[in-house]
């Protein structure tokens, strides 16, 4: 299991995600799980960022990953106040079809073999196979 701590700055949050890609090179990941990582990290950061700490830098982002047996688990929490994660809306919904929010955790969604909320919802926990 490897962790992180970082600010909430966009610089951060860009190091942080090159740095667990990097790793992931390392595993001969293919492509497609690869890309589909990379998005799956943007996504769950950039809501810890702004949704969560609401880009005050003195917060902090903690990630913790471990990449074995040719799957990624990733937790990310921030220090924010979490949200209604049971009612979430559905962006495919026409009334939601032309809002440009609201499809980063639809997405995350589909591309994960799993996606678990903790606590307020300030902590989330996905799973994805690499093969
Ligand atoms: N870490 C978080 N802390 C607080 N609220 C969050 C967090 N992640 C997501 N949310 C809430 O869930 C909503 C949907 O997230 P998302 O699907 O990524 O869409 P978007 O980020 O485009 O609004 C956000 O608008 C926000 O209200
Ligand atoms: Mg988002």
């Amino acid at each position: 299991m490897n962790s992180m701590v970082i600010k909430s700055t966009p610089e951060k949050v860009f190091e942080a995600i090159e740095s667990i890609l990097a790793q992931l090179k390392k595993h001969e990941v293919p492509m497609e799980s690869f890309f589909d990582v990379k998005l799956i990290l943007s996504e769950l950061f950039v809501n810890a960022l702004n949704h969560g700490n609401r880009k005050n830098p003195e917060k902090n982002i903690v990630v913790r990953y471990a990449i074995e047996f040719n799957k990624i688990v990733l937790t990310i929490e921030d220090e924010g106040d979490g949200f209604d994660y049971l009612n979430l809306g559905d962006p495919a919904l026409d009334e939601n079809i032309l809002k440009p929010s609201g499809r980063g955790l639809f997405l995350v969604k589909s591309l994960a073999d799993f996606l678990e909320f903790k606590e307020k919802g300030n902590v989330i926990t996905v799973g994805k196979s690499l093969l």
